[in-house]
């Protein structure tokens, strides 16, 4: 039985208690560690863990694989200490806040032979993994747009590590626009050129820009977007993608769990709607966790794991530089492998 330890029982703490029951027999958490001891103990609860603590490197003994879940300047360390001491490693996204550290961490998991897998919980999502699927096959034909919404509102409590560009990293679209950046790169292919814009204007608190817009164009002609907002007061699309094909365009509501089709043309009203795929409301962090916890028994890669996360790391380092300079990122060598 695999022994899982978290680290970092913030947020993102109690989003793994889901999959208990899935992994039952296989997996199961033995530990949970924050520096606010009342959240580990809470969650340790929630998850069944026996040990509890608010330094990680009281539990190497209690566990196998860890789940990282801390402020991203603090994952470069954590990730070394964890892999060194011989551990599997889960990292919350993104990888670690530079090149150098992602390398590091990469180069660790290659040398001590344990697995490195980033949490990109989208790419596990039901609706992205049937919309994945139809693409794949190219059921409608060719995609030649992706455009990807994100549309919420985040702000942390006065003085919280995810407002300052150190210990986020960057901006938004460093922080959460790397679940897309990395999913238009899993669907699209090799980006060629692109531009990012973001601003403060609406996120006063954040130190980087709190909204973002990508746009990349891609090796096969097709084109990829991301709206990305940390400082929405409303919101109709919430996080929606928007996926033309030549025979149409495929819908993945993803806060509602709705994956549709559309066709036709829809200024003559003739346009058909069909409802393909319905998932229950949810994060399906679990699915994640499950894919990790099945890639350390059977051995294989994992589908995010640190060489395919920081190529999309490197796609938005390329596009805030250019942002910086006023001029188009290009974005050649930059695929996903
Ligand atoms: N995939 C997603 O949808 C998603 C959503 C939110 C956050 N995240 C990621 O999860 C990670 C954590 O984000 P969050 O929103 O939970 O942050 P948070 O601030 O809510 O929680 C971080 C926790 O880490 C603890 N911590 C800080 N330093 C520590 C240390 N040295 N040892 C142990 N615990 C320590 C803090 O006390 C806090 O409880 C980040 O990488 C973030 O990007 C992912």
């Amino acid at each position: 039985m695999l022994r899982l330890g978290l680290i970092g029982c913030g947020g993102m703490g109690d989003v793994h208690r889901q999959a208990i029951e899935q992994l039952q027999g296989r997996a199961a958490f033995t530990a949970a560690v924050d520096l606010d001891l009342a959240r580990a103990t809470a969650t340790a609860a929630h998850l069944g863990c026996s040990t509890v603590a608010t330094d990680y490197r009281e539990i190497l003994p209690a566990i196998d694989a860890a789940i990282v879940a801390v402020p991203h300047h603090l994952h470069h360390q954590i990730g070394l200490d964890l892999l060194t001491a011989g551990k599997h490693l889960l990292m919350e996204k993104p990888l670690a806040n530079s090149e150098n550290e992602c390398l590091d961490l990469i180069q660790t998991a290659q040398a001590v032979d344990r697995t490195l897998m980033v949490a990109y919980c989208m790419r596990f999502h039901p609706v992205i993994v049937e919309m994945e699927r139809l693409l794949k096959a190219k059921t409608y034909g060719e995609l030649f747009q992706l455009s990807i919404w994100t549309e919420q509102h985040t702000q942390g409590e006065p003085g919280s590590w995810m407002h300052q560009k150190a210990t986020l990293g960057g901006g938004q679209l460093f922080s959460h626009g790397c679940h897309y950046i990395d999913i238009l790169l899993a669907w699209l292919g090799d980006p060629v050129i692109g531009t990012h814009m973001g601003t403060r204007v609406g996120t006063p608190w954040l130190e980087g820009e709190g909204t973002s817009n990508v746009t990349m164009k891609f090796a096969n002609g097709a084109l990829g977007y991301h709206f990305g907002t940390w400082g929405a007061r409303g919101t109709r699309l919430q996080y929606s993608f928007h996926a033309h094909c030549t025979a149409g365009m495929l819908e993945g509501q993803i806060t509602q769990g709705l994956l549709l089709f559309h066709a036709g043309a829809a200024e003559d009203k003739t346009g058909t709607e069909t409802l393909l795929f319905t998932a229950p409301p949810g994060k399906h962090v679990h699915n994640e966790l499950f894919h990790f916890v099945e890639c350390l028994e059977s051995g294989q890669r994992p589908l995010t794991d640190g060489v395919r996360s920081l190529q999309s790391l490197r796609v938005i380092w390329k596009l805030y530089a250019a942002e910086e300079q006023g001029v188009v990122a290009d974005l050649r060598g930059l695929g996903i492998e």
